[in-house]
């Protein structure tokens, strides 16, 4: 794992005595308790998310001596995202370390997905990140300094499957937080990927309603196995670690002096991508499919996938 370089430590560099975080995502789960986190740890805080209501919440409960300044904007929304950004700029200050947190999951085979879904997913959970990036990042620029913490997640290093197109979005995410992370070390700005495993929030209820009409298409082929997936998420959901972990975690990413390139909070965050890197690929496929074989025979999903093997078509490539 590559250490970033030692920066200076982040600290005030505005007309505020204390630094500013923006922080997205900002209005329920591991978000609204890191705004809490950070206005602890002495910043000011700009908070991103769609529900007004809730950071207006969030400000009224922040304490005396720090500011929450609720952002409600869509993250999707280009122009609200830059005119937010302004904002903060203009009201709070240049943006110390940038929480890129907003994101929501989706459930269902790649097959099921409608390529609407798919877009906006992609489009919350890495091109707005993406852009809030460049919104904040000429200023830590022209300043040396600066920190972006993407909020990705273990499916961004292993995907499951029914899980795919999240998993997907969080892998593209890497993707870019790697490259901006090599990109701007030099300018003194320090990019750092979170990995966490299951978290207890509101995420799962949202992203189970958001891909009801997926998971309810009792025409799908994959219907069984999304019976056998459901229950296999509730099994793993019972170990999820508790948002506040992930939040303190993340107001000390924003302070320590040499951040890491990567964290991950809990030992299944380590263990999968270790095993999907140790294991020949064939063997980490068939290992996450055993719990669906039966579901797939019994919907004649291997019935179908037997002609086309019969006739040599699929089966006899290697990759
Ligand atoms: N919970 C987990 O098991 C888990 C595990 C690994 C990684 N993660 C990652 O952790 C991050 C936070 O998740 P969470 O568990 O705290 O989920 P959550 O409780 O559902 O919160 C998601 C936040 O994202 C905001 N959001 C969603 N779409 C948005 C948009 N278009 N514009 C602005 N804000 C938007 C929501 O606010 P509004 O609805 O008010 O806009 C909400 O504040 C996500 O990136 C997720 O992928 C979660």
């Amino acid at each position: 794992m590559n250490e970033p370089a030692a920066t200076q430590p982040l600290g005030p560099t505005n007309r505020n005595a204390r630094p500013v975080a923006l922080i997205t995502g900002a209005s329920r789960g591991i978000g609204a308790l890191t705004v809490a986190e950070f206005l602890r740890a002495g910043f000011d805080v700009a908070a991103v998310a769609r529900s007004g209501e809730r950071l207006q919440a969030l400000a009224a409960e922040a304490p005396a001596e720090g500011r929450v300044v609720p952002v409600p904007l869509d993250i999707t929304d280009s122009s609200a995202l830059m005119a937010g950004v302004e904002r903060v700029e203009r009201e709070l200050g240049a943006v110390e370390v940038l929480v890129n947190n907003a994101g929501y999951g989706l459930r269902g085979a790649m097959e099921d997905v409608p390529r609407e879904e798919l877009e906006k997913l992609f489009l919350v959970n890495v091109f707005a990140q993406v852009e809030m990036t460049q919104a904040v990042l000429p200023h830590m620029r022209r300043r040396g300094r600066g920190r972006i913490i993407f909020v990705s997640s273990v499916q961004g290093r292993v995907v499951i499957p029914f899980s795919g197109a999240y998993g997907a979005s969080k892998f593209a995410l890497e993707g870019a937080a790697d490259a901006l992370r090599r990109e701007t070390r030099l300018f003194g700005v320090e990019v750092v990927l979170l990995e966490p495993g299951p978290v207890a929030t509101e995420f799962a209820t949202h992203a189970r309603s958001l891909s009801d009409e997926i998971l309810n298409n009792t025409a799908s082929v994959y219907h069984r196995a999304y019976a056998t997936y459901l229950e296999k998420k509730r099994e793993i959901n019972r170990s999820a670690v508790a948002p506040e972990k992930v939040a303190r975690l993340i107001a000390k990413i924003a302070r320590v002096r040499r951040p890491r390139a990567r964290y991950r909070i809990q030992r299944y965050a380590w263990l999968l991508p270790v095993l999907a890197v140790l294991l020949p690929t064939r063997l980490a496929d068939w290992l996450l499919m055993r719990p669906y074989r039966k579901a797939y025979r019994s919907s004649g999903a291997a019935d179908e996938r037997a002609t086309p093997r019969a006739e040599g078509g699929e089966g006899s490539c290697n990759e």
